[in-house]
Parts: structure tokens; C-alpha cells; sequence
């Protein structure tokens, strides 16, 4: 396998260090992606269950793997979405190897694949001068918020009226569901949202402003989307908790819709996250008054342009892509 390891564009990534026996190599299976996502979970960053079948499949040549002596020490991810945009995720060198130089060497040779394309990720505390260093600029902190949930509907936070009607995604028509997620994300990516919406125990709400038609002549308007997948708590938990990613809405009142109709979703006593930016002062709002727990920050970066509608964004699609 490794001898026919390459890059996107035809480059081997073979025998960066002989010496040591340290190479990075293309994942070429998911069951590859797997371990790397085995590995999320043990920095506790609560995966989505299904999500890196998901990455999979929207860039079957995005992932590497760092091996030294033949085993895995690490990983790093590169979701391309086309010849111009990449998110970079999952970089992760294994506890007992860092600090040693492996993670950087492996960063550097995964980044010769990639291309001229505008990069995204979303960087933990300490990485941040690093990602500068490579180039990249800070935009928003993206804040995870946890809660529990409800065995009533008492702690919803109150919508002076719901405007839209909440439909399973299944009724309208993928083009235009399509066409409203890349308006918010800046990002063409219908793969991707085909296999997150596929994914088993997702929950895939959308919100239109006339129900007439739908199904059949397409009077509608889409104003918003919703998703919850299930996601890691840990090893240790019993159940799996889960991600409320995306909320996506034209409105404050829109995303509180989606808000609560997700929320309600989830069982009694099963822990879920949502990701809100602090740029979007409703998004916060909506949070705040339900309550929610905040547990941890990072930092939104990029190294082009930022074109994600933040004012639309009431719950992150995914910390791992940053959009
Ligand atoms: C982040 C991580 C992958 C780095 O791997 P590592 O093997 O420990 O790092 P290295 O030993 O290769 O670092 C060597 C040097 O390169 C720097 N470096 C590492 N990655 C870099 C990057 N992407 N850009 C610029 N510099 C970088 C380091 O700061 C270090 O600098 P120093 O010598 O001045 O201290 C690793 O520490 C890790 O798995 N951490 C936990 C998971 C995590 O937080 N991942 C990042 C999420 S945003």
C-alpha cells in the first residue's frame, strides 16, 4: 500500500526520513479513518459517530497517516470541497510521540497536497501561533456549549411566534437544500450533505416559509436547516450523546424554531453539544437564555477569506471542517 501512497496531485509522500523509518502516507480505507477519529475521542473532542465515513467520502485522498517503524502515531485531515477550498482537521500525533518534531514533519508534507486551495480549521488554544506561523489569520472563537436533555418542554426558550413550518429534508427538493447550505457555508458540498443527512440516528429538519406545493411544484422557501447526529461522549459512556450541527437559519426567530425543535429531540438525560460563534450575538442569546453550559473555546481560521455568512450561523456544521 504505502508504494502507491500520493498525494492529490500524483505526489508520494513516501520515506521522509529514513533513518528513523518515519513516512506519511495516504488512509486508504475507512477503517484508517477510524483509528484517527479513535483518537478525537480521546482528546475528547466528541466526534460525530458516523462523520469520518462522511469525510470519506466527500475526499477519498484527504487523510494521512504519520507511521514510525510501520505503526501510526498520527494523523491529519484534509476535507478538499473542489480545486479552492480545503479544511484541515484531526491533526493529532499519538501522546508518547510529541514533542519530537513527527506532527510538524507530517504537517508539512500533508500541506505540499493541497495545493493553492483557501484553508480552514478551527485551532485549539495552544496551536494558534503555530497555525499563524503557517500562514493562517483568526476570525471568530467558536464556543461548545453542552446540555441534557429534558424530560419536558418547560426549558425551551420562549419564541413570541414560530414562522416557519419544520420539515423532514426528505420533502424538499436536495438541490435547493443544497443551494441554501452553500448561501451560509460558502462551500459547494452536496456529497458531504448527503451523507450526513444518510447518517443512521440523524435527525435533518428544514425550515420553509409555505408548505404548499411541497413535495410536487416547489412553492417554497427555504429559511433554514437543522441537523443532530449522534457523537462520542467517550469510552466509558453507554449511549451516545448528540451534535446539534448544524442550525443554519435566515433569522434569529428561524434558528430559535430550529433550536427548540432539535433540542426537543434529544432523550431524557442524553448529553448533547452545539457549537455557537461568539460573532453572532443571537446565536448566543439563544444559548444563554436556555441555560446551557459553555465547556470550551477555539479559534475559527482561515488563510484566504472567510465566506461564511456568520449572521446565519446558529449552530457550526462541524468543528473537524470549521463551516
Ligand atoms: C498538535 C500536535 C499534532 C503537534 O505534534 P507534535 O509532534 O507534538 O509537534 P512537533 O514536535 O512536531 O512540533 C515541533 C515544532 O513545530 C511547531 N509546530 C507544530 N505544528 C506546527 C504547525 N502546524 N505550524 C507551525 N509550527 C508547528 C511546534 O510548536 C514546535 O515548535 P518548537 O520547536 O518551537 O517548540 C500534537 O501536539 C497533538 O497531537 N496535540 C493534541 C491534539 C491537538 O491539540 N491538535 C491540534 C488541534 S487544533
Amino acid at each position: 500500500m504505502e508504494d502507491g501512497a500520493r498525494g492529490d496531485d500524483g505526489q508520494s509522500l513516501k520515506g521522509t526520513d529514513k533513518t528513523e523509518n518515519f513516512r506519511v502516507r495516504l488512509m486508504t480505507t475507512p477503517s484508517e479513518f477510524s483509528l484517527l477519529f479513535e483518537w478525537a475521542i480521546a482528546e475528547g473532542w466528541c466526534p460525530c459517530v458516523y462523520d469520518a465515513e462522511s469525510y470519506y467520502k466527500q475526499d477519498p485522498t484527504g487523510y494521512y497517516l504519520a507511521e514510525l517503524d510501520g505503526v501510526p502515531i498520527g494523523g491529519l485531515g484534509t476535507v478538499k470541497f473542489g480545486a479552492d477550498v480545503a479544511s484541515i482537521t484531526q491533526y493529532i500525533v499519538k501522546p508518547p510521540f510529541r514533542g519530537k518534531g513527527y506532527g510538524y514533519r507530517m504537517w508539512q508534507e500533508v500541506m505540499k497536497t493541497i495545493g493553492d486551495r483557501n484553508l480552514f480549521l478551527e485551532s485549539a488554544p495552544a496551536q494558534r501561533s503555530n497555525y499563524e506561523k503557517s500562514g493562517f489569520k483568526s476570525s471568530w472563537q467558536t464556543i461548545r456549549f453542552r446540555g441534557v436533555g429534558r424530560t419536558d418542554d418547560d426549558h425551551a426558550v420562549n419564541n413570541a411566534e414560530d414562522r416557519v413550518t419544520l420539515v423532514s429534508v426528505d420533502k424538499v427538493n436536495f438541490d435547493d437544500f443544497c443551494a441554501f447550505d452553500q448561501k451560509v457555508s460558502g462551500v459547494s458540498r452536496p456529497t458531504l450533505l448527503k451523507s450526513w443527512i444518510n447518517q443512521p440516528g440523524s435527525i435533518n429538519l428544514v425550515a420553509v416559509d409555505s408548505i404548499e406545493g411541497i413535495g410536487q411544484k416547489r412553492e417554497y422557501r427555504i429559511a433554514g436547516y437543522g441537523c443532530s447526529r449522534l457523537c462520542y461522549e467517550g469510552y466509558q459512556s453507554t449511549s451516545f450523546s448528540r451534535k446539534i450541527a448544524p442550525i443554519f437559519a435566515e433569522s434569529s426567530a428561524v434558528g430559535l424554531q430550529l433550536f427548540n425543535a432539535l433540542v426537543a429531540t434529544v432523550p431524557p438525560e442524553i448529553p448533547f453539544y452545539i457549537d455557537v460563534i461568539d460573532v453572532n450575538e443571537n446565536a448566543m442569546q439563544i444559548v444563554s437564555e436556555f441555560g446551557l453550559e459553555s465547556i470550551s473555546s477555539i479559534t475559527h481560521m482561515f488563510t484566504k477569506c472567510n465566506s461564511v455568512q456568520q449572521n446565519m450561523v446558529y449552530g457550526v456544521a462541524s468543528c473537524d471542517i470549521g463551516f
